[in-house]
């Protein structure tokens, strides 16, 4: 008989009809007469019930239903009495795929914590939780493409193996076929890369922004969304070794355009998880945060704050004089800690914020420089529980401007020649942001840390999975 998912059989109305389901089963609980199954398939936080009449299908059969087991269920769909379900199956037969013995199935009905739960990564998607959270990364991965492809933006694909380092910090994972025992070196003990497999150093891209300006310069707006690799070795709750990212890149856009796309791009996001994930969205407000859902709504409704860098520590200097202590110095030219962002988003202003004009020696090379020399034109956005969510910037499209950040930093450009060519050849204002997708998952479904908003996390001395 044909499987009808779980999702669909809970809105059926065809009651008294034969009908089939498979899945997993969350639990089983009963008396001599009648037992409940508690099924689940992955098509909705929701279970359905299967009740199974004990005079027709024995405690023998059913011995095998177990918590973690997957079975088929056979049977007549008829209007629930119990509260809690519309709808529950009256089985007439039950086949057992897969048991799940009881003595070792890490999953037990309820209460683990997240950090037991990413020790088995493996099984823990079958848990309410992680099926919410995985449905919701879903329908956000559409959501990204659906807002471009509507605005006219080309879904570009930038490679992941590159020789070049788009952020200059020096956090690329190394790819190479050498053999790491017998390392060929040149006169100076430097390695020689000229018999590794592409011929010289290459590694994982940590962006595909440098590879996305090209692209922009041709087809006018495009994007990117893939992988992106970063061996910082911090340990905390919002950095990944391999995380998702994001990129529009932008012809013929200023600072303004691009703060407006910020904003307008990310409430689309969250409007669409409000509208798509209700079901996963209640769960989880009413299992780990009441206030999620009201904090998703209040992101939409507002404005976000759009505050000069100068003014952001005007503003964190005159917290200190009042007595607000923080663990880091915030003097002009810092790098604001978390602490910092999140003393602004969410006590000062209570309010997402863009933050812009940036001290030019804690930014990346290719942002424009304004008038003052000292500042460029980067337009990061600060989020309520996350910090930094998006990192974005005007490009610098001056040919000379760009070659003169360049020598000052002293960034090898051999292998760069091709990105200074969009700058000779037809160079044109342009702007771009970066989106680390799991940090929107950890906005839109309030987890606190990020290794679980990604099924598989890589992380520092974690590569499991
Ligand atoms: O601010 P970042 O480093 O900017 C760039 O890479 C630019 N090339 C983007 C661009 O303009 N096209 O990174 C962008 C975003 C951050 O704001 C953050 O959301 C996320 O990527 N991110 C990380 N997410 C998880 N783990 C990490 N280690 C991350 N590093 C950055
Ligand atoms: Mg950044």
């Amino acid at each position: 008989m044909k499987r009808t998912e779980i999702k669909e059989a809970l809105r059926s109305i065809n009651y008294g009809s034969e009908i089939n389901v498979k899945g997993w089963v969350r639990s089983r609980r009963g008396n001599k007469n009648v037992s409940f199954i508690a099924l689940n398939d992955g098509s909705t936080i929701k279970n359905i019930q299967i009740v199974v009449d004990l005079e027709k299908i024995t405690e023998e059969q059913l011995k095998l239903v177990t918590t973690g087991a997957c079975i088929s269920a056979t049977g007549i769909l008829v209007e629930s009495m119990g509260k809690g379900q519309a709808v529950e199956i009256q089985a007439t037969d039950i086949e057992v795929y897969g048991t799940a013995d009881p003595l070792t199935y890490p999953l037990q009905k309820k209460g683990h914590t997240m950090e037991y739960l990413r020790e088995v990564a493996h099984l823990r998607p079958r848990t309410n939780t992680f099926g919410a959270i995985l449905r919701i990364r879903h329908n956000m991965a559409i959501a990204i493409h659906t807002y471009f492809h509507e605005h006219g933006y080309f879904y570009f694909h930038t490679p992941l193996i590159t020789a070049s380092d788009c952020e200059g910090a020096g956090q690329m994972f190394q790819v190479t076929t050498k053999n790491l025992y017998n390392l060929k070196k040149d006169e100076n003990g430097q390695i020689d890369y000229s018999d590794d497999f592409f011929g010289k150093m290459a590694a994982l891209t940590v962006s595909g922004q440098l590879e996305g300006e090209l692209g922009a310069m041709a087809l006018g707006k495009i994007y990117t969304f893939g992988p992106t690799f970063r061996a910082e070795n911090s340990n905390t709750p919002r950095h990944l070794a391999e995380f998702w990212m994001i990129e529009p890149e932008v012809a013929f856009i200023q600072k303004e355009e691009l703060m407006d796309l910020e904003e307008d791009f990310l409430k689309y996001c969250v409007r669409w998880a409000l509208e798509k994930c209700a079901d996963d969205l209640q769960f989880l407000n009413d299992m780990f945060d009441k206030t999620l859902i009201a904090r998703l709504q209040s992101v939409i409704d507002t404005e976000f704050v759009r505050l000069p860098y100068t003014e952001g520590i005007n503003i964190l200097q005159e917290a200190i004089k009042n007595g607000r202590k923080f663990e880091f110095p915030c003097n002009w030219g810092d790098d604001l800690a978390s602490e910092h962002e999140r003393y602004l988003v969410e006590e000062h202003f209570d309010k997402p914020v863009i933050m812009t004009d940036y001290p030019k020696e804690i930014k990346a090379f290719y942002m424009k420089l304004n008038e003052d020399n000292k500042t460029v034109q980067g337009t990061d956005v600060l989020f309520p529980a996350i910090g930094e969510i998006i990192g974005g910037s005007v490009r610098e499209e001056d040919y000379d401007k760009l070659m003169a950040e360049i020598e000052r930093r002293q960034i090898p450009m051999k292998d760069m020649w091709w990105y200074l060519d969009t700058r000779r050849y037809g160079s044109a204002p342009h702007a771009g942001f970066g989106l680390g997708f799991e940090r929107l998952m950890l906005f839109v479904t309030g987890m606190q840390n990020i290794r679980d908003v990604i099924p598989f996390p890589r992380t520092p001395k974690s590569a499991e999975f």
